[in-house]
């Protein structure tokens, strides 16, 4: 029995408009969840991929499988060939000057950890490093620790109420004493857009470094590292519907060169004996051993595709979901969105229920969000909360998916409100 035929008046309770994905079938794995009776509402998790992206995965293999950088036999030049080409694509996509200012690392997790060992010896005891209240953990924890090895201290710049970056306290809070700044530029739990570029102003104008966690942002329009004027950019291939086990370090020039080798091992020195080292510049100096040679390879063909998309018709659909995602959540009895969220998601608790509750009965009638405290544990404590559930869209939802959430949402508030 469906849904609909439990509750008569889910039929009623419809969307403004019928919202179509032109690029869903271009989405394989979106198709199989569907077919399986599953609606994804978790790509603020990881993406779905489109074809393309898979077709170059298996073609790595399928074509002959050769390592990069250190063959000089046809496939081995082949393989760096393409593996090179993403970088110049990447590059591209954030407007990097050059490509060999983006080192590749497994995940952004993998890239602020090497940014943390890589600038451990810049820090004295005493030295500042200013994060914000809404920090993943993956751009907290490594500069926790790092703080806790060099005796360094730890600021946080709160938030105001609608859970932007409190300006004006920031400005109080970076100071001379201020070593470097790290922030996202939009919130995975809020999903609300960050005031980056006066808080950029502020640490630039303190000589201090500046990271800004794109993890999400990266996915929702076109960032512009040069325009952002930071000194570091992270974002991960598999929220920008590539491949899993690659993450993306831009640094300008200078900050790259601030930074030492953090991982030792073949491809990354220029010279070595029993006693002693020298190491390559960025990229490959920060590239140890055998990288992710076919997601590397594969996250090209994604930007690929996304840079064949209409990106006015991507960010108009965007917004179209998530409008109707706001207002069909803020109709709902109880129901409380976390913050003002710009776009491609929303966290919300229910008044009496539980997340994991309701997240339980959302999954047995196949919706795919995310409950918890979304790795940034210290945000949802501030909130008092213990966590939230989240919504989040990527370029192949549609309405439907919207309106199957929503029946799934009213069945299991009748249930447990
Ligand atoms: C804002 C933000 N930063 C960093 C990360 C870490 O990314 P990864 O898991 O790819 O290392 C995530 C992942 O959810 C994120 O949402």
């Amino acid at each position: 029995m469906g849904i609909a035929a439990l509750n008569p008046s889910y039929g009623l309770d419809c969307l403004h408009m019928p919202i179509h994905s032109p690029w869903r079938t271009d989405f394989p794995g979106i198709l199989a969840l569907a077919a399986e009776g599953q609606t994804y509402l978790d790509s603020a998790a990881t993406a779905q991929k489109p074809q393309a992206m898979l077709d170059a995965l298996l073609g790595y293999y399928a074509g002959g499988a050769a390592n990069v950088h250190r063959a000089q036999h046809l496939p081995g030049e082949r393989a760096t060939r393409a593996f090179e080409a993403t970088r110049a694509k990447a590059a591209r996509w954030l407007n990097a000057p050059a490509a060999e200012q983006l080192i590749f690392t497994r995940s952004a997790t993998e890239a602020f950890n090497l940014l943390a060992y890589g600038l451990e010896q810049r820090f004295q005891p005493g030295d500042e490093i200013v994060i914000s209240a809404l920090e993943h953990h993956a751009n907290l924890l490594p500069w926790q620790q790092l703080a806790l090895r060099r005796q360094l201290k730890l600021v946080v710049l709160p938030l105001d109420h609608s859970g932007l970056i409190n300006l004006d306290q920031a400005a109080q809070l970076i100071t001379p004493r201020t070593r470097l700044l790290a922030i996202s530029q939009l919130s995975n739990v809020l999903g609300s857009w960050q005031p980056l570029a006066p808080l950029l102003t502020l640490a630039r104008a303190q000589g201090a470094l500046s990271v800004v966690d794109g993890a999400q942002g990266v996915v929702h329009g076109r960032p512009d590292v040069q325009a952002l004027d930071c000194d570091f950019y992270v974002c991960s291939s598999h929220k920008l519907y590539g491949p899993d086990g690659v993450g993306l370090l831009y640094g300008r020039n200078d900050a790259l060169q601030q930074l030492a080798p953090w991982q030792f091992g073949g491809e990354m020195l220029l010279h070595t004996d029993y006693a002693s080292a020298t190491f390559r510049p960025a990229p490959l100096g920060f590239e140890a051993g055998t990288p992710p040679i076919a997601a590397v390879i594969a996250l090209g063909a994604a930007i690929d595709y996304l840079g064949s998309l209409d990106a006015s018709a991507v960010s108009a659909h965007e917004a179209t979901l998530h409008a109707e995602l706001l207002s069909g959540l803020q109709q709902r009895r109880g129901v409380r969105v976390l913050g003002s969220p710009n776009v491609a998601l929303a966290s919300f608790v229910v008044e009496g229920v539980h997340h994991a509750d309701l997240a339980h009965l959302l999954s047995e009638q196949g919706i795919a969000v995310r409950a918890g405290h979304h790795c940034a544990m210290p945000l949802l404590q501030g909130l008092g909360l213990s966590g939230a559930v989240r919504v989040s869209l990527g370029v192949y939802n549609d309405g439907d998916d919207l309106q199957r959430f929503f029946n799934a949402l009213d069945q299991a508030l009748e249930l447990l409100q």
